[in-house]
Parts: C-alpha cells; structure tokens; sequence
C-alpha cells in the first residue's frame, strides 16, 4: 500500500509488483442543480478528481445510484447516467457497471480506478517551504448551489459554476505531470473548502500555508451571495479548519475560503524555480490557473491567510 487513509488523502493507491500501480477512490452526493444531465456530468468529473490530483490516469468506473423510484420518472434517472458517461467519455473511461438503490434522497457517484506511475504519486504529503501554490478553478460553488437552492442565484453565477464544475481536472493534471519532480503535493479542493484541504496539506507535509485572500480566484457573483448563502458545510469547515486571518481581509473573502466545493480545481505545491514552466503548462493546455500563496516553514498555525 502506498496510498492510505493516513494522509488525508482522497484516493488510495496500491503497488501492483512490476508496472503501473492502482489508483482507487469513491464520490457520490445529492443533486446540486437541476437539470438532471448535467448532474451526471458534475458527478462523473468530481469522481475523476481524485485520480487526476494524484497524478493518475483514470481507467474504469462503476456507477453508485440511489433513486426514489416512486412517482421520479424513468428519464430523469436516465439523463443522470447519460450526462455521466458522456463526461466519462471525455476522460476516455469505461463504465463498467455499478450498483443503484432505492432512496428517498437521489444520490449519484462513481468509484474509479485508474493506473498510477508509483514513484510519482502526488498526495497531501512533500510541500515544502519556499513552494508557490496554483489553484486550477475558481470558489464558490457550495454558495453557488446554496444560493439555487433558495431561488436566487443570479443566471451568470449558475452558469460559471456549472461550468466549472462540469470541467475535468485532467488538462491541469497533465500540466503538472509535465514537470515531474518540481511538483510537491496536490489536493484537489472538495468538501474542505481551499482552506480546509490547504490545512490537510499543511499537516501531511509539516509546513504552513499562507493564502493570499485576495489573488483567490471567485466565481461570478459569490461575494455578494455568500452573506446570505451559507452552506451548513461552510459553517462546519470554518469551525473546524481554523485560519489565521490578518487584520484587514475582508470577511466575506475568508468565508469563501471554507466554501465547500464539488468537483473543484486542483492545489498544486510547487517548486518556486519551476512556478514559471507551470504556469505556461497551464496556459498551454488553457487552464485558468492562479497563484493564490506560498509555503512557509510551520510556524505554529497550519493556514494563515494575508
Ligand atoms: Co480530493
Ligand atoms: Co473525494
């Protein structure tokens, strides 16, 4: 075992003797949005993550479903698994089968495998001090969808996060593989919020963070929605990761550093002397992908935000 749940990590990896190891992980959740096919597709690119972050390339998947059943008709079920294997398809992954449940409350995921180099697997672990940090994708889906959830999102924030969240992380993935050697660690950022995955990091690797609030990249629409759009996780997230904040960041920047994110972008900690090499990597491949902070030495607090 190279990979385990010991470090925080999403996807586990296992040796196989001679060749490529096994990269494995598993994500499913409830619809956030409405539109049945594109939920599908944010499913199947969130599933993916996992692998891509860790510098995998993804193979096969099977499909987690829990439906209702009753009364939900045939073809919102339908859309669901047709949006996912045409994001599947796009990675070049075979759905091989799955399994579906009866529910009450629709969820929807996949377990993927896929095959891994194994000694370069990039997890939470090997940030170092003096490394810059890349985020692939901007912030702000979990106020995003909160926000659809009540009827008012704004039409622009639907569409950016919609967008974003049905993109693969894989053009950023082989931008990263394109340095090997001068990329130390790679979350991708979910449920924890960038602040919460950054502190994951921070203690895998035994360095702090220092995240520049204000070169975050943010959704269309997120700052004027997040007072008022809250997801529970956020709130938790917030309690939970606690940040060292300097005076004079705006509050509503270091909420949204706890939003949590479905199918977000990827964290990449990379080697300052090669910062330049990647961000053309990223360019080359048109990742929109920003430096948003630094790694320091561990100085007492695992995030602190400037
Ligand atoms: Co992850
Ligand atoms: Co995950």
């Amino acid at each position: 075992m190279l990979v385990d749940y010991r470090t925080s990590d999403d996807a586990g990896v296992y040796r196989w003797p001679g060749g490529p190891a096994l990269v494995q992980t598993v994500d499913f959740f409830t619809p956030i949005v409405d539109d049945p096919f594109l939920y599908g597709q944010i499913a199947a690119a969130n599933a993916l993550s996992d692998i891509y972050a860790m510098g995998g390339r993804p193979l096969t998947a099977l499909a987690i479903a829990a439906f209702p059943g009753d009364g939900l008709d045939d073809r919102l079920m339908r859309d669901v698994f047709r949006g996912g294997l045409e994001k599947l398809r796009d990675a070049g992954v075979s759905l091989l089968g799955g399994h579906t449940v009866r529910d009450n409350e629709i969820k929807f995921g996949y377990a993927v495998t896929g095959a891994i180099d194994p000694e370069r697997v990039l997890t939470n672990a090997g940030a170092r001090p003096g490394d810059i940090l890349f985020l692939t994708k901007a912030i702000g889906t979990g106020v995003v969808a909160t926000a659809i959830k009540f009827d008012r999102a704004p039409a622009a924030s639907i569409e950016a996060a919609v967008s974003s969240m049905t993109a693969l992380n894989a053009d950023a993935a082989a931008a990263l593989c394109s340095l090997p050697g001068s990329v130390h660690a790679c979350p991708d950022v979910t449920g924890f919020g960038l602040a919460g995955h950054a502190a994951e990091m921070a203690a895998a690797s035994g360095v702090s963070v220092v995240i520049s609030a204000r070169d975050v990249p943010l959704l269309a629409g997120v700052r004027a929605l997040v007072a008022a759009n809250r997801a529970g996780g956020l709130n938790t997230n917030a309690e939970y990761f606690q940040v060292q904040a300097a005076s004079g960041i705006p509050e509503d920047l270091v909420w949204l550093l706890h939003d949590p994110q479905t199918s977000g972008g990827l964290l990449a900690s990379v080697a300052p002397e090669a910062a330049d090499r990647l961000a053309d990597a990223f360019r080359s491949r048109h990742v929109q992908a920003t430096r948003v902070g630094v790694v320091e030495a561990f100085s007492g607090r695992p995030v602190i935000v400037e």
